[in-house]
């Protein structure tokens, strides 16, 4: 079987053009692109001939090397893995955590109906009025920050009556086959490992859930 530090070799090949034909390679510079000693370098060439993943000629002025139909195969099989880990189907990121209270504002502002309209807009649906919030489980707070580098939804802020209400925003999520959201308040101090949750029905009662039990939220694809 082929080693993940010969397969790298063969993929170094096989960018310099090895599939099309063969290519001049010196163990000088196959180090270089591998970071390792010439010899080192030598020895993997040396072990993909011997599986017959490359074909070799030596020339007076070097050698020239090829990745024979099997060497193809063995790249295709990693390119179809990291196909797989890439894939549209794949592409959804799983946050888990527990339900916590908060202090009572979610229903208040998602009360409010220039926030409403917004999110009906936006997301195709009224939010039952509060917010589900999530304590992550620190192994979904990297999740989180990948999240947050998708493309969120802005909720504008407004001012009514005097008051100033600030800017949020929101990414749609699934809580089982439940579309909701998760939204996010302007402000700058938010913690990392909380998530607020708005759907169109009541979570608590529709989930069976109450403080303290796990929940798991999926965002994209
Ligand atoms: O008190 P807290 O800040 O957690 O809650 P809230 O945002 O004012 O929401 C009122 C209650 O409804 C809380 O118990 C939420 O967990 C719950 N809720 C729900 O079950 N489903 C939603 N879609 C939103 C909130």
């Amino acid at each position: 079987m082929i080693l993940p530090d010969e397969l790298q070799c063969l993929k170094a090949i096989a960018l310099m053009g090895g599939c099309r034909g063969p290519v001049k390679v010196s163990s000088q510079s196959l180090s270089q692109t591998l970071g390792t000693s010439p010899q080192t370098a030598a020895r993997r060439l040396q072990s993909l001939e011997r599986q017959r993943l490359v074909t070799r000629t030596i020339a007076p002025d070097g050698q020239q090397v090829m990745v024979t139909g099997q060497g193809e195969e063995e790249l295709k099989k990693e390119f179809q893995e990291y196909s797989r880990i890439f894939s549209e189907k794949n592409r959804g990121y799983i946050l888990t955590g527990v339900v916590v209270s908060g202090i009572g504002e979610g229903k208040y502002y998602m009360s409010l109906p220039a926030y409403r309209e917004q999110f009906d807009r936006h997301l195709g649906f009224e939010p039952y009025p509060g917010t589900l919030n999530i304590r992550l489980s620190p192994s979904s707070i990297p999740l989180r920050k990948k999240i947050d580098a998708l493309d969120w939804i802005r909720i504008r802020g407004f001012s009514t009556d005097g008051r100033t209400f600030g800017d949020a925003r929101c990414i749609p999520c699934r809580i089982g086959d439940i579309a909701c959201s998760i939204v996010v308040p302007g402000r700058t101090h938010y913690p990392e490992d909380i998530i607020e949750v708005i759907a169109p029905i009541a979570l608590r009662r529709e989930l069976g859930v109450e403080d303290n039990d796990t929940v798991s939220v999926e965002v994209g694809q």
